[in-house]
């Protein structure tokens, strides 16, 4: 079914519970229904914006364009063989639905991904990542509409150019596509992988043999533990996304700040920790007016009730400014700010 409505508000749609409006809304489950509404429908390119689950964005004022929200639903096994089966999924699943429905069946490869907020569809735009797994790594094909032509497209997962927090949909392909299933390939054969310290300790508790389940608990256990619920307080995850910076640059900052996390990416390149960074500067804990730095991970921004988007744009722009005068770094938001 699809539904068109006018001067929406998104507040239920986005995960800072953000009070703003869009000028049309348009919800579908059907992509074949989307396509061809699609096709008749004109908008300009800067005019539409692609809503998943709506914790990658801050928005800091009304919409003025068309909002799209596909809401495909359906978890089924698209093929399968002795050692690996593929799924193909609704871009609008709720993404720990995905990752609880494959635990169950024991197949493993993103149960290192539970607990994270947002929808399946997103999931290809962003990457998204967590204890040393993404989701990249297992997308085979993106089912989406081409926009532009009205017709529906499969991409496969290795021409996205997945990389940290990023892919082509969010650069090159930005709203080109509208992604409708993704199809992902995961291991009968549980591998493990376990290189990320807080989840060995986590699992170091834990009886062997490990299962996939185990594995699952355990990151539920450490998220739940750090991150903040977006149904208590709402937030998007991380604000920030983990600088790169050259590797003299990170010897430099190790001379000067011995415990600095420091992690290694290339041979030219080192990653550091944001929230380690802002937690340096002082900002974990603290509030400007209703927004504020989560007092247990310095990368989260929360609304503590009422704050506007742009009092949450301001006070990562503080944020922003001390660790650059402190570090010489430019910390760059992983949301989009709207
Ligand atoms: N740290 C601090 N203070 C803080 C936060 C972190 O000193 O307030 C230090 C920690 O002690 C640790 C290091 O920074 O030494 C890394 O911290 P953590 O393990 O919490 O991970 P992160 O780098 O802060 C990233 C992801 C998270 C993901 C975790 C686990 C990004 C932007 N964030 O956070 O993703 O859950 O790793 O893999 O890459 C998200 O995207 O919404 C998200 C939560």
């Amino acid at each position: 079914m699809i539904e068109v409505r006018e001067d929406c508000s998104l507040k239920a749609y986005n995960t800072f519970d953000i009070d703003v409006k869009c000028k049309y809304f348009v919800e579908s489950d059907d992509e074949e229904e989307l396509r061809a509404f699609v096709a008749e429908y004109e908008w300009e390119p800067s005019e539409i914006l692609i809503l998943g689950g709506g914790s990658d964005f801050l928005f800091t004022e009304d919409f003025d364009g068309t909002v799209f929200y596909p809401h495909m639903q359906g978890m089924e096994i698209w093929k399968e063989d002795e050692k690996e089966v593929w799924v193909r999924v609704g871009a609008g699943v709720e993404w720990d639905d995905l990752v609880a429905w494959t635990v169950e069946r024991g197949w493993g490869g993103i149960e290192n991904l539970s607990l994270i907020p947002g929808h399946v569809g997103a999931a290809p735009v962003q990457n998204v990542g967590a204890y040393g797994m993404e989701a990249g790594e297992r997308i085979e094909w993106v089912e989406a509409i081409e926009l532009e032509k009205a017709v529906r497209v499969q991409i496969a997962g290795k021409n996205c150019r997945f990389a940290y927090r990023d892919s082509l949909f969010k650069t090159e392909w930005k709203n080109k596509y509208l992604i409708t299933r993704v199809i992902f390939r995961l291991s009968k054969q549980p591998e493990f992988r376990l290189d990320y310290g807080a989840l060995r300790q986590e699992l170091a508790k834990v009886e062997t043999p490990l299962t996939l389940s185990d594995v699952r608990q355990a990151v539920i256990r450490i998220r739940q533990a750090k991150l903040p619920d977006v149904k208590v307080l709402p937030n998007a995850g991380s604000f920030f996304k983990n600088p790169h910076v050259p590797r003299l640059q990170a010897e430099r900052l190790r001379e000067q700040y011995p415990e600095i996390p420091v992690y290694e990416v290339d041979e030219a390149c080192c990653k550091l920790s944001a929230g380690w960074l802002i937690e340096q500067c002082g900002w974990k804990g603290r509030r400007l007016g209703k927004a504020g730095v989560y007092e247990k991970q310095a990368l989260v921004l929360v609304n503590y009730g009422g704050a506007t988007g742009v009092e949450i744009a301001r006070l990562a722009n503080e944020i922003r400014k001390t660790v650059f005068m402190k570090f010489g770094i430019w910390i760059e938001p992983e949301v989009y700010v709207m």
